[in-house]
């Protein structure tokens, strides 16, 4: 089974992104055929700070490394290191309604936030498509702000295979509920740009900054404490297994916790559950070369399995005129 996904490298990773995609990819590696990969493509529709973009993108492969992704047993690589994925991207245009595109809640929310309503972040789910269907991604590990988006890539793949004959596989999304969306520090969804988000390598001093800023009810100490939809509940759950969750259920209905207390030992159970990350992390910042090389091994073994799928869709739509 191909398991695939990507990720932005368009500000720091945050709980939300671990949760709901990283950590679950990580653990596919084991006994999965998995691909992943840095999108700085799609940044380039919301980051136009060249050196930003660069350092972002650098920080978010030393980020997946240090957090486990092992290079040997995956493809790992950045897209523009596969520029193949532009070339399907044009030829799924082809295939692709208007329509479809219009309705995306991505698109729609993004410009209703002042992001300018360029092109690219129009045909943003048109790449995601390509990043998918270029290397016969079945399996595709996401959080619930994505399944539009691989809905889309579906009725793509669907689309052309109906018009031009059976080439690509139909992927499926991969979302796991308890980690489907995971709340920032005011309850929405956990975001890059909403500012609510908890970075999982931030320094203590702005990790304590957000953990202890995360809003809370007024409920009075020597009151139940409600559990559902509770901020601080969510967040400790994402590092409990299912009997230290009840354990913790207990402690909510139990008169007498203080939430301040409460975030105090969150905080905590975050810095130690990442120290191990962060030291390897450390050491592979400050080993630029073996970075690079990894990602330039990564791309080449990415181009391999993208010639595949890309000749065969050349083939089919009438590109190679020469045959
Ligand atoms: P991105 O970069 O916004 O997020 C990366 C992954 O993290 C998940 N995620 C969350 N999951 C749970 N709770 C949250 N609060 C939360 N915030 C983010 C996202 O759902 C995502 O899985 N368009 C994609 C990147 C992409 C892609 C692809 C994914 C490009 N091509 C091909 C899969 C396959 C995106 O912007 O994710």
């Amino acid at each position: 089974m191909r398991v695939l996904s990507g990720i932005q490298p368009s500000g720091s990773l945050h709980l939300g992104n671990y949760f709901g995609m990283m950590k679950r990819m990580i653990d596919y590696q084991e006994n999965h055929e998995l691909f992943c990969f840095l999108v700085n493509y799609h940044a380039l529709t919301t980051v136009f700070d060249s050196e930003l973009l660069r350092r972002q993108t650098f920080e978010a492969v030393c980020d997946f490394l240090a957090l486990g992704l092992d290079p040997e047993k995956s493809v790992f690589w950045v897209q523009s290191d596969v520029p193949e994925v532009t070339e399907l991207t044009w030829i799924l245009s082809n295939v692709t309604g208007m329509g479809l595109l219009e309705r995306c809640h991505a698109f729609k929310d993004k410009t209703a936030k002042g992001i300018p309503a360029n092109h690219g972040l129009f045909a943003y789910p048109v790449l995601m498509a390509a990043d998918i269907l270029l290397f016969g991604g079945e399996k595709v590990p996401v959080g619930k702000d994505q399944k539009q988006h691989l809905e889309v890539a579906k009725d793509i793949a669907l689309r052309f295979n109906n018009a031009y004959g059976e080439t690509f596989v139909v992927p499926e999304p991969d979302i796991e509920e308890d980690f489907a969306v995971v709340p920032g520090t005011d309850g929405q969804k956990m975001s890059k740009s909403y500012g609510n988000n908890i970075e999982i390598f931030a320094d203590e001093k702005t990790l304590k900054k957000k953990i202890m800023g995360i809003m809370t009810d007024s409920t009075p100490v020597d009151q139940p404490k409600p559990v559902e939809g509770n901020i601080l509940f969510d967040l400790y759950s994402l590092f409990l297994d299912d009997k230290d969750k009840e354990k913790l259920k207990e402690r909510f209905i139990t008169p007498g916790l203080k939430y301040g207390d409460l975030k105090k030992e969150i905080l905590a159970v975050i810095w130690e559950y990442f120290a191990p990350y962060r030291q390897e992390r450390e050491k592979i910042v400050r080993d630029k070369a073996y970075v690079l090389k990894t990602m330039q091994k990564g791309a080449n073994k990415a181009r391999q399995a993208a010639a595949v799928y890309l000749e065969k869709a050349k083939h089919n739509v009438g590109l190679d005129y020469r045959s």
